[in-house]
């Protein structure tokens, strides 16, 4: 197991964009396994690789549904619905922020092997290929919060609370 630095909010690298594979090589599939590890033992459910400080087009995903997600050069084909809930990131640690995402996505990508394929998500999945994707092109879900961040594990402020001039 390797764990790997993850790169925070204001590190230059989360906000470049990042740069098609061209062939799988062992180095790659080294990066792939440790972004895994980090993930994991950061307690996340994606990772992309310029969280790590490399800016190829790269993220894993575990969503809980049994599958462990490597998503290489994705292309987004379909977005469809709505849905509105809170995220976070390992770059971004601690906070959490309401984001409206796409509730089901579609994305043409190769896996780990290099083979095209194509992976439909819903719901928690779908915000994650959604999140993850922006990584690859240099923005943050904090970019998107409605409302503010929050610590995570605190309420949103109620609508009645706004202030009024
Ligand atoms: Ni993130």
């Amino acid at each position: 197991m390797a764990l790997r630095e993850i790169r925070k909010d204001g590190d230059p690298v989360l906000h470049k964009e990042c740069k098609p594979v061209k062939e799988m090589t062992p180095r790659i599939r080294q990066l792939i396994e440790d972004m895994f590890d980090t993930m994991y033992e950061g307690g996340g459910c994606g990772l992309a690789a310029p969280q790590v400080g490399i800016l190829k087009q790269i993220y894993v995903m575990d969503v809980d549904d049994g599958n462990q997600y490597v998503v290489i050069n994705p292309e987004i084909i379909l977005q469809e619905g709505s849905q509105t809930g809170d995220e976070g990131c390992l770059s971004v640690p601690g906070l959490v922020g309401t984001v409206t995402r796409a509730k089901s996505v579609k994305v043409r990508a190769l896996d780990e092997n290099m083979e095209p394929y194509e992976l439909s998500g819903e719901d928690l999945l779908a915000r994650c290929i959604l999140h993850e994707y922006d990584h690859l092109h240099g923005h943050l879900y904090t970019e998107l919060v409605e409302g503010g961040l929050r610590q995570a594990g605190e309420e949103p402020e109620a609508e009645t609370e706004e202030e009024i001039d």
